[in-house]
């Protein structure tokens, strides 16, 4: 079943220059690109999109990085959009993420990342609808 989910390209990986290496992977890896958009997140996006973590010990860290330079935006579609994604990036922890997968390639830490992907079908409508209302 064709798909949507909400890829990010986070402050690291954008401020090391691997935004266009990661769109690569994504257009070699079958997804279509619907829309993009690069954005320097105020506090209240941060604290938003990750609101499900603000009990988390690492929130604050978490809403400090997000906010630290601008992110990449996409909302990618394929069939099974969500775990395709998922499964291209690899691990939340890039120590673990397999071989040749976003992460394992150009993530830092558990923290830096390099990417964020939706977890769900449903969650996906939810952050595509934060920053792309039109769609
Ligand atoms: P993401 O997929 O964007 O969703 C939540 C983010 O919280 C996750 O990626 C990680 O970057 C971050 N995160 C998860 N666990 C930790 C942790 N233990 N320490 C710091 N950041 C974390």
């Amino acid at each position: 079943m064709v798909q949507k989910t909400f890829a990010i390209i986070k402050p690291d990986a954008v401020e090391a220059g691997n935004t266009e290496n990661i769109v690569t992977m994504i257009k070699d890896n079958g997804f279509t690109i619907v829309d993009r958009k690069k954005m320097h997140w105020s506090d209240n996006d941060a604290k938003t999109f990750y609101a499900i973590h603000k009990e988390r010990p690492f929130f604050g860290d978490l809403v400090e990085y997000m906010t630290s330079g601008p992110v990449e935006m996409l909302v990618l579609e394929k069939d099974n959009a969500v775990q395709a994604w998922r499964d291209l990036m690899g691990a939340t922890d890039p120590a673990q993420a397999e071989a040749g997968t976003v992460r394992a390639l150009y993530g830092t830490n558990i923290g830096r990342n390099a990417t964020h992907g939706s977890d769900s079908a449903e969650n996906a409508k939810i952050e595509i609808a934060q920053f792309f209302p039109n769609l």
